[in-house]
């Protein structure tokens, strides 16, 4: 066992003394060809993963991350709806892993090397050879070539590393970055756009005193797997305690949670309202009012925070009890002509007479005989299993989660976008001991800023959580599971099939 190095006490640092890092948007150097027709040319980025410096904060020296280019986040890619494009996701890291890879996990055993990267972009709607199979890992000096054909509605979509087994470990290493769609409806909104409009990504890390990332191991050496990851240290766009210099306007934050597992509950000190007017894949009907917004692992909310009534004032954002970020509103009221329309984007919701399945699947967490969890299952299924869900495409199918855990899972499929029709609370032991869902409760549905095009979901404690999708796009081999790291790359990851009709 490493002893464990002396840790970085986040509270001991000066607040908001660096600015907020904006996320560079990425420029393709070239075009190349599309790989559905030649004739047409699509802009082709090549995107370095590379060992790199960073400062966190001004008073930390800097950090080893994994980055793209020379930063982490990466760059953000910005295109639009039906705009395809190609990225080259190019391994220049370097062969030997800085965190503690467990080799007896599925995927990551010894006679695998140490250093695999593969990228996936979340959200989007790519052909299966483009969507970053968790084994379809690359290493060292070798790189893949992706085509994302972007059909789909505007939204915030991220990449992130996918790697079988250590998974975890790449993300928090740095292996992620911001991916926005744009389309016509958007642009008829109005909304603040330009450098008023800036993505904010959270997550949270732990450091030790030298500034490096640590991350936790579990007391067996041979099963260095812990079950969850909460760092103390949170940081935004890759900056701890940032501060942002706002004007006294509307602003538009794309906010997303990279975290591992923490879970955010994001508010404003000034108590002020805001609204969220989209979600994971897109516009919501209607803007939603909130003094609060709840973000599972993987959750995206498209945020309008006004600062007109705030001139002069500092506001800081708080994840319940930690400090996050601070906006500084200049004293003089700004001109604004951007808007809030009413209404944003019509979500048609699909009717659960069009469902031509309906699965129940489980979700499920295996303990030792001293309560600890060993692994985490999606309906007792192993990754190595069989595939058992196997969707028609363009069929619709509603996703029964029944989670037999103590724990909120925030469930992703890849390919499609979906519905929540509702959660409804349950008897686990029953379900457990006789496989019949007994009803305890009545459904609930889903919240105001969850009643939109969803990619991951919390499936909640106690809960069944209803899903409604439509599996269009692609036939082919994709994946869903939990979006906590720590659980995915302990099994609650389940290969799934889209099939063609024959
Ligand atoms: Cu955010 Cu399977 O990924
Ligand atoms: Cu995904
Ligand atoms: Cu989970």
């Amino acid at each position: 066992m490493p002893p464990v190095r002396p840790l970085l006490n986040p509270n001991t640092l000066a607040q908001f003394v660096d600015p907020l890092p904006i996320l560079d948007v990425a420029r393709s150097t070239e075009f190349r060809p599309s790989p559905l027709d030649p004739a047409v040319r699509l802009p082709y980025y090549r995107f370095a993963m590379r060992q790199i410096e960073s400062k966190v904060h001004r008073d930390i020296k800097p950090t080893r991350f994994w980055g793209f280019g020379s930063s982490s986040p990466g760059p953000t890619i910005e295109t639009r709806s039906g705009q395809g494009v190609l990225v080259e996701w190019a391994n220049e890291l370097p062969t030997a892993h800085f965190l503690p890879i467990d080799h007896s996990i599925h995927g990551a055993e010894s006679d695998k090397p140490d250093v695999r990267a593969v990228i996936h972009l979340h959200g989007a709607k790519a052909p299966p050879e483009s969507d970053g199979y968790p084994e379809n890992w690359s290493v060292p000096g070798k790189s893949a070539v992706y085509h994302y054909p972007n059909n789909q509605d505007a939204t915030m979509l991220w990449y992130h590393d996918h790697t079988l087994g250590i998974n975890r470990l790449n993300v928090v290493a740095g292996l992620l970055g911001v991916f926005l769609v744009r389309d016509p409806v958007e642009d008829s909104l109005n909304l603040p756009s330009g450098k008023h409009e800036i993505p904010l990504v959270i997550y949270d890390r732990m450091f030790d005193e030298q500034g490096q990332l640590y991350y936790p191991v579990s007391g067996d050496p041979r099963t260095p797997w812990v079950p969850e990851f909460f760092g103390d240290a949170i940081l935004v766009n890759g900056k701890l305690f940032p501060h942002l210099e706002v004007e006294a306007r509307r602003y538009r934050f794309r906010v997303l949670n990279g975290a591992n597992g923490r879970f955010f509950h994001l508010s404003l000190s000034s108590g002020q309202t805001f609204h969220q007017i989209g979600t994971d894949q897109g516009l919501l009907p209607a803007p939603v009012s909130l003094d609060h917004v709840l973000l599972a692992p993987s959750e995206r909310a498209d945020l309008i925070v006004d600062f007109s009534d705030h001139a002069g004032e500092q506001i800081v954002v708080k994840n319940d009890a930690f400090t996050v970020m601070q906006f500084r509103v200049a004293r003089n009221k700004a001109k604004d002509t951007s808007s809030l329309p009413s209404a944003l984007r019509p979500v048609p919701r699909i009717s659960e007479s069009e469902a031509t399945n309906t699965r129940t699947l489980s979700l499920v967490e295996i303990d030792d005989r001293a309560q600890r969890p060993i692994t985490m299952l999606l309906n007792g299924a192993h990754w190595k299993m069989p595939v058992t869900e196997n969707p028609a495409l363009n069929s619709v199918e509603i996703w029964n989660l029944v989670n037999l855990t103590d724990d909120s899972h925030p469930i992703h499929l890849h390919l499609v976008r979906f519905q929540i029709l509702d959660r409804r609370r349950f008897e686990p032991f029953f379900y457990k001991n006789e496989g019949v869902l007994k009803y305890t409760g009545a459904p609930v549905p889903p919240d105001p800023n969850e009643a939109g095009w969803k990619d991951t979901v919390r499936a909640d404690p106690g809960m069944v959580t209803r899903i409604i999708v439509r599996f269009e796009g692609f036939a082919g081999r994709y994946v869903w599971h939990c979006h906590i790291l720590e659980h995915e790359d302990n099994e609650m990851m389940r290969p799934y099939d889209v099939v063609a009709a024959r």
